[in-house]
């Protein structure tokens, strides 16, 4: 039996399917479109193509199927381009269904991709990465990044449905793994305690019993999340919540060029410097700092850069970021474990202290 979860969006509102293996749920979903006269196509990358071939072809069968280059780097206008003259060629109409199968990249720029095509045709998610499972395969951001920043372009494009099945995670890279435990981490810290203490106990490995009752947990949380706040409009609070420790994250994944960390990777030390600023705002001890870093690091996330990296680079990307309003600086704050909360106004010192905290020179 396949489990659901529904994300409620009105007219927008769609399933997220749960499953060991759902190649055969893809399969009759693709046929069902096609005995429908609709045309489905693929995206995917090479590493996932070479990986989890067989299951991509039980899942698509003969569909046209776009292998794009592995890597945060496709996230660029130049591959989109590649994703749209894909669909043209294949002359997909305003009925058709494009699949995104791989992780937050492939999912992010192929969804932007359906979302401009013929100014929208459906799109649906297969997420084979930790991070994609629990975190960018719901909720319906997708778009690409430019020189001046990540995410810089983009747009509200909910997917159709999306597929989550854990056995795909049986050949992700242990790092890649560990990058999707900071978003599994940041989904405790910001709205779930008892998933932090879950974690606390005993890390989360892709043998864990539990795995996929975690996955889920993540998507219940992020959809509610969702719901409350589709465009990220709250005055407070809201969606912006999920950045929790990206603001710092981004700032670090801008300086040194999307090479050097993943963006996991970043936001592992951003959750980091993030309970610092929390704890520097009063709202949480020294004991609940150490116990955050811990945590990520049972679960081999870094705390603090590898490197130091210039804080006055950090600080401006932090006021380019598009979350920072009319330039004072705005954060994801923890009130407490389990509970975060949006703050304004926070002086930029108070948030050089947290950087320097973590590594920034
Ligand atoms: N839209 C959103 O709401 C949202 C949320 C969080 C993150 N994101 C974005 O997601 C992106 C990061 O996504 P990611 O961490 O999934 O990275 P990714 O898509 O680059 O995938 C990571 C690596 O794992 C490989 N891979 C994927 N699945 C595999 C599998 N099953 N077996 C073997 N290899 C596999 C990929 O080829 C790639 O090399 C970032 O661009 C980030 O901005 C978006
Ligand atoms: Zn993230």
């Amino acid at each position: 039996m396949v489990e659901s979860l529904t994300v409620n969006l009105g007219e927008r509102s769609y399933p997220i399917f749960f499953g060991s293996n759902l190649n055969g749920r893809i399969r009759s979903d693709v046929e069902a479109a096609r005995a429908a006269g609709r045309k489905v196509a693929v995206v995917t990358d090479a590493n996932l193509a070479r990986a989890q071939g067989a299951a991509l072809t039980e899942a698509f069968g003969d569909a046209p199927a776009l292998v794009l280059p592995a890597g945060e780097e496709t996230k660029s206008l130049s591959e989109f381009g590649r994703v749209l003259d894909f669909l043209a060629e294949h002359r997909l109409d305003r009925s058709a269904v494009l699949f995104a199968a791989g992780g937050g990249v492939i999912g992010d720029l192929a969804g932007f991709a359906a979302a401009a095509f013929l100014r929208g045709i459906e799109f649906r998610q297969v997420p084979t990465t930790l991070l994609a499972m629990v975190d960018s395969s719901v909720g319906g951001k997708t778009g690409l990044n430019l020189k001046a920043g990540k995410n810089l372009v983009g747009a509200f494009h909910q997917p159709a449905a999306v597929y989550i099945a854990t056995d795909l995670l049986g050949t992700l890279p242990a790092r890649e793994f560990a990058a999707g435990m900071a978003e599994v981490i940041k989904t405790g810290l910001l709205g779930d305690a008892g998933l932090f203490a879950r974690l606390e106990r005993e890390p989360l490995t892709v043998r864990s019993t539990d795995l996929a009752a975690i996955v889920r947990t993540c998507c219940a949380l992020k959809a509610r999340v969702v719901e409350a706040d589709e465009r990220e409009t709250a005055k407070e609070g809201g969606r912006a919540l999920l950045n929790l420790g990206h603001t710092f994250g981004h700032a670090i994944e801008q300086v040194t060029g999307y090479g050097a960390y993943l963006h996991g990777e970043a936001v592992a030390i951003g959750l980091a410097a993030a309970a610092r600023l929390s704890q520097k705002l009063g709202y949480i001890e020294d004991a609940a700092v150490a116990r955050i870093e811990a945590v990520l690091a049972a679960h081999a996330l870094p705390v603090r850069l590898h490197a130091p990296l210039p804080l006055d680079a950090l600080l401006a990307a932090m006021a380019r970021d598009k979350k920072v309003r009319a330039g004072a600086l705005r954060f994801v704050v923890l009130r407490r474990l389990g509970e975060a909360a949006t703050q304004g106004g926070i002086a930029p010192d108070l948030a050089a202290a947290a950087f320097r905290e973590v590594g920034a020179a």
